[in-house]
């Protein structure tokens, strides 16, 4: 009898580091979903170029700000059994607490949109494992980031509080990068300067947050943790 794969939902997954994690998943013998808001153009060429993964990736389109669970819905349905969650989706945008407004739309997609997809996985998928992308340098007090540094941190949060809950059935884990990739509308330059402010001296690459990813899906004792890929950068942010 011919085999179901098993299937990672990624979200924001057909693009930047969520395709780099979707590669990775593809890379460790999973089927993966990608969910994406706006294009899905990037993964679908190299899909294109990489005709042996056909049959193996699967995409979903949805606003996450529109009953997220939706894409668990959906995933159940397709031809594949639905054992992991990567909950990648993040808005990067300046704002402090003079807006309440900003601060709902960044605790909406970085607590509520995983803590709800986390939900419904566990309640439907009953066996296996959630990682939740965070944000390495969200540990010190900052007016201009606060609303996104403060919903992050209560991400790291929720992978605390949902290891507990979802055991022994669902492992759940985070991964907190740091300056991996420059923000759409920031320079390579600023980006590069970081490397001063980071004790390692170097910015991250995807295949670093790649390889933790890598063990965070295999190790089955590890759960409830948080991992820095972030060349020590947030021991001084
Ligand atoms: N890049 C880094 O170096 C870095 C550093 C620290 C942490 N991180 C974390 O790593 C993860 C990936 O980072 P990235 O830089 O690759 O992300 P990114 O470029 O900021 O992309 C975020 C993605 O989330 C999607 N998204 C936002 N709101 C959504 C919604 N309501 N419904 C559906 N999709 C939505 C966006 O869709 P659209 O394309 O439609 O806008 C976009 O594809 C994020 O969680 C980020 O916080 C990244």
């Amino acid at each position: 009898m011919r085999k179901i794969p098993e299937a990672v939902l990624i979200t924001a997954g057909t693009k930047r580091l969520g395709f780099h994690l979707a590669r990775a998943t593809l890379s460790m013998g999973f089927s993966v979903i990608l969910h994406f808001r706006s294009s899905d153009r990037h993964a679908r060429n190299w899909l294109q170029r990489n005709p042996r993964f056909n049959g193996k990736v699967f995409f979903i389109r949805h606003d996450l700000a529109d009953a997220p669970e939706t894409v668990i819905k959906k995933s159940l349905e397709l031809p594949c059994t639905l054992t992991g969650l990567v909950n990648n989706a993040s808005s990067f945008s300046p704002g402090n607490l003079t807006d309440p407004g900003h601060l709902r739309h960044m605790f909406d997609i970085h607590l509520f949109v995983p803590a709800h997809l986390g939900a419904f996985f566990h309640k439907h998928v009953k066996s296996g494992w959630i990682i939740n992308i965070t944000d390495a340098a969200i540990g010190s007090l900052n007016t201009t980031w606060q609303n996104y540094r403060m919903s992050k941190l209560f991400l790291e949060e929720l992978t605390r509080q949902q290891a507990v809950l979802f055991a022994p059935g669902c492992r759940v884990n985070a991964l907190a990068p740091g300056a991996i990739l420059p923000a759409a509308g920031s320079s390579r330059a600023a980006f590069n300067a970081l490397a001063d402010k980071i004790p390692l001296r170097k910015t991250g690459s995807p295949a670093s947050l790649a390889d933790a990813y890598c063990f965070l899906v295999k190790n089955t004792c590890c759960t409830g943790q948080t991992i820095a890929v972030d060349g020590g950068w947030h021991l001084v942010t």
